[in-house]
């Protein structure tokens, strides 16, 4: 069966190992599947819910769309655009603002997070952010939305809002509810530090993440300083979910080899660690070399970056236009 698939990547600097192995890779299998229609977006609307710097966040949506096409997306073949471009998410958002709850809003675990201690403090736009994003989907009868673990709860959010739209406007089926596609293995990263924490852009130590332009000299003198405990390497699963750092590592070695957790265990049974460091880090090497060195020779062309996403804009906007006039007729406007 053929799927509409819709997701989004925040440029906001630091595309890490965690946003390629949760997302992007699977944004260019799901293009590469016969019949799918794919659209992805450098959601730019969103960055802006934390501070932005403006020069910094023009240079990161170039560098994002470079890492899309680095890694394998075909702007002929995907639509390919930055959100700010396509007006009908900020109109979208605004009519499903209205729809969507408080109480939902507010047990959103991400916001709590990114919000910290002193929320008092934080942009309304980081509050909404969750609309803008069932925005995003909505606008295009997504029916598939392939994203990391951090994201599901968004997603039933979305979810949420689009039965309550549909609902409360007695127009059944007219938002289309889609359905998430999260890896059921190695779908969250973590960190290189702390095996119970996620691998994040935001993490202040680089030493914390890979990230996707990063040199062979970083990638392997990170691997090394990678945290590990003292104990052997696990022999079997049931050992390894109670030592994440072990387990997140032989979770990025089976992945990027595609190949499952008993076979990493299998190939590095009676070894140490220092041997499989270095496997992984030949492994990273090997798989994100070519995306990175790709991504710095598109990056030097900034004029061919942003005809992508004008013409990516223009076919996206010609789908969110339509739904979001159907949107407005079906409010009473
Ligand atoms: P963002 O920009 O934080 O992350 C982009 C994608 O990378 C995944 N990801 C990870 N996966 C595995 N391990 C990790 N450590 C890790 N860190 C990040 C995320 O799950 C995501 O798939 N709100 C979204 C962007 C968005 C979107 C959308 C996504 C906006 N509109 C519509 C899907 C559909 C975000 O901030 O992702």
């Amino acid at each position: 069966m053929s799927k509409k698939i819709f997701s989004g990547v925040q440029p906001t600097g630091n595309l890490h190992l965690g946003n390629y192995i949760g997302a992007i890779r699977n944004f260019v299998d799901l293009q590469n599947e016969d019949q799918n229609e794919c659209i992805y977006c450098v959601v730019d609307l969103h960055a802006l819910t934390t501070k932005q710097d403006p020069v910094a966040l023009k240079k990161n949506i170039r560098e994002t769309t470079a890492a899309f096409l680095a890694s394998g997306l075909d702007y002929k073949k995907s639509i390919i655009f930055n959100q700010s471009l396509v007006k009908s998410h900020s109109e979208g958002s605004w009519l499903l603002s209205c729809v969507a709850r408080m109480g939902w809003l507010n047990r959103m675990t991400q916001f709590k997070e990114k919000a910290g201690k002193d929320k008092e403090k934080a942009s309304v736009g980081l509050y909404i952010y969750p609309v803008l994003m069932a925005a995003d989907i909505l606008l295009y009868d997504t029916t598939h939305v392939p994203v990391g673990e951090d994201q599901k709860q968004h997603l039933e959010l979305c979810r949420d809002i689009a039965q309550k739209f549909n609902l409360d406007f007695k127009a059944p089926n007219f938002l289309r509810v889609p359905e998430p596609l999260i890896k059921k293995n190695f779908s969250r990263i973590m960190s290189l530090k702390d095996g119970t924490k996620k691998m994040s852009k935001s993490d202040p130590s680089d030493f914390s993440r890979i990230n996707l332009n990063d040199d062979k000299d970083s990638i392997v003198s990170k691997i090394k300083k990678a945290k590990t405990d003292n104990h052997p390497l696990p022999e079997n699963q049931e050992e390894l979910k109670k030592r994440p750092e072990a387990e997140n590592l032989f979770g990025i070695y089976s992945s990027l080899n595609n190949q499952d957790l008993t076979k990493t265990l299998n190939e590095f049974s009676g070894r140490n660690f220092s041997e499989f460091k270095n496997k992984l880090s030949d492994l990273l090497i090997e798989k994100l070399s070519p995306v990175s060195q790709k991504m710095k020779n598109i990056q030097k062309d900034s004029k061919y970056i942003d005809d992508v996403l004008k013409e990516g804009a223009e076919r996206a906007n010609a789908i969110a236009s339509k739904k979001v006039d159907e949107m407005k007729k079906i409010v009473g406007f």
